[in-house]
């Protein structure tokens, strides 16, 4: 057979394989297009700006301007942060089915250069450690060492501390008449729980140099954890501008000479302190933890149990001297079980105030205490009601227009209703742990994340404000009512603007 021949021969195949071959390429390629079809595009908010995205268009309030384009564009949207994307949820059953069904893949932190790189030397610790086998010990060390049994062991001490803070908040605000802003008394009160707990001390007064050092150790620490310092890990030409302004050194030297001798010698002592605490707990019970993993447990303790607890009992105070009927129904449920028991109520006999713990749930659900929670990561793509989360991408849950969903809330979503809970009494910690549609409020976050001292806060706040309600009446001071139709960014935290309000003795 000559060539012409074999190509005569071979012409019916060649063309057959070609024939095949385009049929496979376009089954292949329609099978590729009939997923993008069926996968729908995640909207995003414009304008985005070339390089920066939608960085520098989340304005001073961040949580409010999300909120509009959730309005805007539905329960899931992105964010272009300079390379970075964000994925913005603000459906509770949605955020569920992407953080606690897909746990598995939306459960990492963000590998940033403050938090991760340097504050937790390399995701040390719980809030910036990777899912792994050494954040699942950390994590079982803290739920265990903060567990019920653990904090009963505190609980008159936690009552005494509130005894002080309601003589504090009545002595001050009886010496002027124009009102007093409660906040460092507020936050006296709620590291002095979370040292007991942690440290087994207490700091004796809100101008104790060692509470002044450790709370501007962990305010400084929140600022230096915002965007601005973090700018190389969104726009990484800002590497340089660290490199040429020096932020870096700034970041380094806030850890070396603030962060680890201030968290450092609160250790060193509580290994010394009579009576139990955490720091001896871990080491009595085989913890085996290093020097930096126990220094970045303690610091994220503090750092994550002290400004959520003052800023919701801050808002609580607020939004009570704006609704002085809820007050007046709070203290006579107070009262009546005072009457009967000779005493006031203890956390475990909470259900006996229905009203008092419907309007504490309402307080958190109608000015939430953060505006995205702390943000997850995706370590694989998520597909999740035809959306695709890519791998990569953080994933927010935006606090204020979640806490405002209609389909949730059908209730007046917008306004204050503090009854709203009142069929809904269990605790926080057993609404986490049911289904989405049983929860009362996501300010604790979702999924293995969550946050691991529910319980704790729970406490902590309901012993502050039942000794608060039963001894005071809040009033306006003499500025007027406190806005709380406006609030403050406080880095991770959503606070109040400041205010004044009096606190005047009741009759018992
Ligand atoms: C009202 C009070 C509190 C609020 C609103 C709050 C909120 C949160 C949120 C939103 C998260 C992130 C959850 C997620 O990633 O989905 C979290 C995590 C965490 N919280 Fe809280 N928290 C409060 C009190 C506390 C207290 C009192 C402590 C300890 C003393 C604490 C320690 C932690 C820790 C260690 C984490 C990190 C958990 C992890 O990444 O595995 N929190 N909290």
């Amino acid at each position: 057979m000559n060539k012409v021949e074999q190509g005569k021969a071979l012409a019916p195949i060649i063309a057959g394989t070609t024939v095949a071959l385009y049929i496979s390429y376009k089954i292949l390629h329609s099978l590729l297009h009939s997923k993008n079809k069926f996968s729908k595009e995640i909207p995003a908010p414009g304008p985005a700006y070339p390089y920066v995205g939608h960085l520098f268009s989340l304005g001073n309030m961040p949580a409010e301007t999300v909120s509009q384009w959730h309005k805007e564009l539905g329960p899931i949207i992105q964010l272009r942060m300079g390379v970075q994307t964000w994925v913005s949820i603000d459906s509770p059953a949605l955020a569920h089915k992407v953080m606690v069904t897909n746990g598995s893949k939306a459960s990492h932190r963000n590998e940033n250069e403050f938090g991760y790189s340097l504050y937790s030397f390399g995701g040390k610790g719980v809030v910036h450690s990777q899912p792994n086998a050494a954040w699942k010990k950390v994590r079982a060390a803290v739920a265990a060492a903060i567990a019920p049994s653990q904090i009963e062991l505190h609980m008159a001490s936690i009552q005494d501390e509130a005894k002080k803070l309601v003589d504090a908040l009545l002595e001050t605000s009886e010496k002027t008449n124009v009102g007093i802003f409660p906040f460092k008394d507020l936050q006296l009160y709620i590291m002095n729980t979370v040292a007991l707990i942690g440290f087994g001390r207490t700091f004796p007064a809100k101008d104790d140099p060692t509470f002044i050092d450790v709370s501007s150790t962990i305010d400084e620490g929140f600022k230096l954890s915002g965007v601005e310092c973090d700018m190389a890990n969104y726009l990484p030409i800002f590497t340089i501008h660290n490199y040429l302004t020096g932020i870096r050194k700034v970041l380094i030297k806030y850890l070396a000479e603030r962060r680890d001798p201030v968290f450092g010698s609160l250790i060193k002592e509580a290994y010394h302190a009579d009576g139990p605490n955490l720091v001896k707990y871990l080491k009595e019970n085989g913890y085996d933890l290093s020097e930096e993993e126990t220094l970045v447990i303690f610091s994220d303790l503090t750092g994550a149990g002290t400004d959520t607890n003052s800023v919701y009992l801050c808002w609580t105070i607020a939004i009570m001297c704006n609704y002085p009927e809820a007050q007046k129904r709070i203290a006579a449920e107070i009262d009546n079980f005072v009457e009967r028991h000779g005493r006031l109520p203890l956390f475990s006999e909470r259900l006996e105030l229905p009203f008092c713990i419907s309007a504490m749930k309402e307080c958190m659900r109608y000015k939430p205490i953060t505006a995205f929670g702390i943000p997850h990561l995706a370590n694989e793509d998520i597909v999740v009601d035809g959306y695709i989360i890519p791998k990569g991408a953080t994933i927010i849950s935006n606090m204020v227009s979640m806490h405002k969903n209609p389909e949730f809330y059908p209730d007046r979503p917008e306004e204050f209703v503090p009854e709203r809970f009142i069929n809904a009494l269990g605790t926080s910690v057993a609404a986490s742990k049911g289904k989405v549609e049983d929860r009362d409020h996501f300010n604790f976050g979702w999924g293995r994340r969550i946050c691991p001292a529910i319980h704790m806060a729970e406490v902590e706040t309901f012993v502050g404000f039942v000794e608060l309600m039963s001894r005071c009446f809040i009033e306006p001071g003499e500025d007027g009512m406190p806005n709380i139709n406006k609030a403050e960014n406080g880095g991770i935290v959503v606070s109040p603007i400041p205010y004044k309000v009096k606190f005047t003795k009741r009759k018992n």
